[in-house]
């Protein structure tokens, strides 16, 4: 463990027998209360249902203050990065821990774009879906084939075949997501172009079909590229941990990010940009508002306002202002003055913000709340925008895998467990049972 000693410690008092339990500084953020070795010296276990106070895991690779409302990868604010970077440079953050130099990037981006074809086999899967399933089901299960297509990249042991894996991983989502596109519309597939950058060469792979050419717009590329700096890595997230849950039994890197896709895919996380555009397009006009405010509100309606609300983040979520920004951008270089959506939205954002129920609750617009009608403006069917974030977190999963084999005191993980079941009991035979 790196974390700063610190001598002070917690007193765990249960009847007339006290522990103590020591106390771990971070760089920045809440201490941790050391509890590895609570169950052997105390018998107990400890109860967090959704880990809402629980530190899974020692990481150097992103950090959240969701009171202030702030972003880190690395170290650097989410804003710069967004404002001056490009992905993968963010990527190669998240990856090495440092921003590259010149060298580094070139070198860096060339071995990405080397990779992003895949293996033409796997054209092939594709003809084995329906046309209309759903482009996250094709994701869950192309990812993971993966591992059956680059044998020299599983051993998750071996540094090299480590790094090869992650840089695979990202230079092959673009194309393995562009594909469920266009097969979904009946399109032919467009092979990766290696002289466009890693956006463009991915809206690219979209919107250009072989008939005719295709000129990517340096604004909307310019703008998914922020998208994706935007949605790269978030800390111990639900699919993080999965992809760490999953790695933690030394599973290849590619059935773990396989997980992390398919957790993604519900709409109380990835799903949430989807939702939220359904929601907005149910809503309609902005008069319809206080009724859904209303819903939302009512304990007996199971009704949320989708892309409200976040499990860390109690003020504003920084990636929402970006976000909002480039959604603004994205309309204007598109020529949309007038959005019905976005005037729901701007409307229904400015209402809960006043709303006593929202101020309280501290429920302020996530990312996902501008980031489905910048999607939809860019052309990008609903059911793609999940894709869309799972390209992008697929280097903040790769990023923590790494970093969790690497840590020498990795152990698989294993939760236990607070069991309200039945006692021990006999079997009773069929016909004794009434
Ligand atoms: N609309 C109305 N009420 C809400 C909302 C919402 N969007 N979100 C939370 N609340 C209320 C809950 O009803 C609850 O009220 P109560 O205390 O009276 O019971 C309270 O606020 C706390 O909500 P929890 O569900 O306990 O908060 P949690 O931190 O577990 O949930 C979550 C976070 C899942 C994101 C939630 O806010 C939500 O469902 N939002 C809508 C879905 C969404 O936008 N998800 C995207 C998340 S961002 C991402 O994944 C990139």
């Amino acid at each position: 463990m790196d974390a700063t000693a610190n001598t002070a410690s917690a007193k765990l008092t249960v009847g007339d027998k006290s522990w103590d339990l020591p106390i771990h500084d971070g760089t920045i953020g809440p201490q941790v209360v050391d509890i590895s070795k609570l169950y052997g010296q105390t018998g107990l276990f400890t109860y967090d249902p959704g880990f809402t106070s629980t530190a899974s895991c020692e990481s150097k690779i992103t950090y959240i203050d969701g009171d202030e409302g702030v972003l880190l990868y690395r170290g650097y604010p989410i804003e710069q990065l967004a404002e001056n970077g490009d992905f993968l440079e963010t990527c190669y953050l998240l990856l090495y821990g440092e921003l590259p130099t010149p060298a580094q990037k070139a070198d860096f981006d060339f071995s990405v774009t080397r990779h992003t074809m895949v293996h033409d086999q796997m054209n092939r899967f594709f003809t084995g879906f329906r046309r209309d399933a759903h482009p996250m089901a094709i994701m869950v299960a192309c990812v993971g084939a993966l591992s059956a297509f680059y044998h020299d990249s599983t051993d998750i042991s071996d540094p090299q075949q480590r790094l090869i894996a992650s840089i695979r991983m990202i230079a092959k989502m673009p194309t393995l997501a562009a594909m469920a596109y266009k097969y979904s519309i009946g399109q032919p597939f467009i092979y990766p172009k290696n002289d466009l950058d890693y956006t463009a060469n991915f809206l690219n792979m979209c919107f250009a079909v072989p008939c005719e050419d295709y000129k990517v717009s340096p604004t909307l590329s310019k703008a998914l590229d922020k998208i994706f700096i935007l949605h790269a890595d978030h800390e111990q997230n639900a699919s993080t941990s999965t992809v760490r849950l999953a790695g933690s039994s030394g599973a290849n890197p590619f059935a773990c990010i396989a997980a992390g896709v398919a957790c993604l895919w519900g709409p109380a996380h990835g799903g949430a940009n989807e939702a939220a555009l359904k929601m907005l397009t149910e809503i309609g006009h902005p008069e319809r508002i206080p009724e859904f405010v209303n819903r939302a509100k009512d304990k007996n309606d199971p009704f949320r306002l989708m892309g409200f609300g976040h499990r860390v983040y109690k003020n504003y979520d920084p990636r929402a202002k970006i976000m909002q920004q480039t959604c603004h951008e994205v309309l204007s270089e598109l020529g949309i003055k007038d959005d019905p959506l976005l005037d729901v939205a701007i409307e229904l954002e400015r209402v809960a913000l006043h709303d006593e129920y929202f101020i309280e609750k501290k429920l302020y617009p996530n990312i996902d709340f501008y980031s489905g009608i910048t999607l939809k403006a860019m052309g990008f069917p609903t059911d793609m925008f999940t894709v869309l974030f799972a390209l992008a977190r697929t280097v903040g999963w790769i990023g923590q895998w790494k970093e969790m084999i690497e840590d020498p005191s990795q152990r698989i993980g294993r939760p236990r467990q607070l069991y309200t079941g039945a006692e021990r009991r006999d079997y009773v035979a069929m016909a004794k049972r009434k």
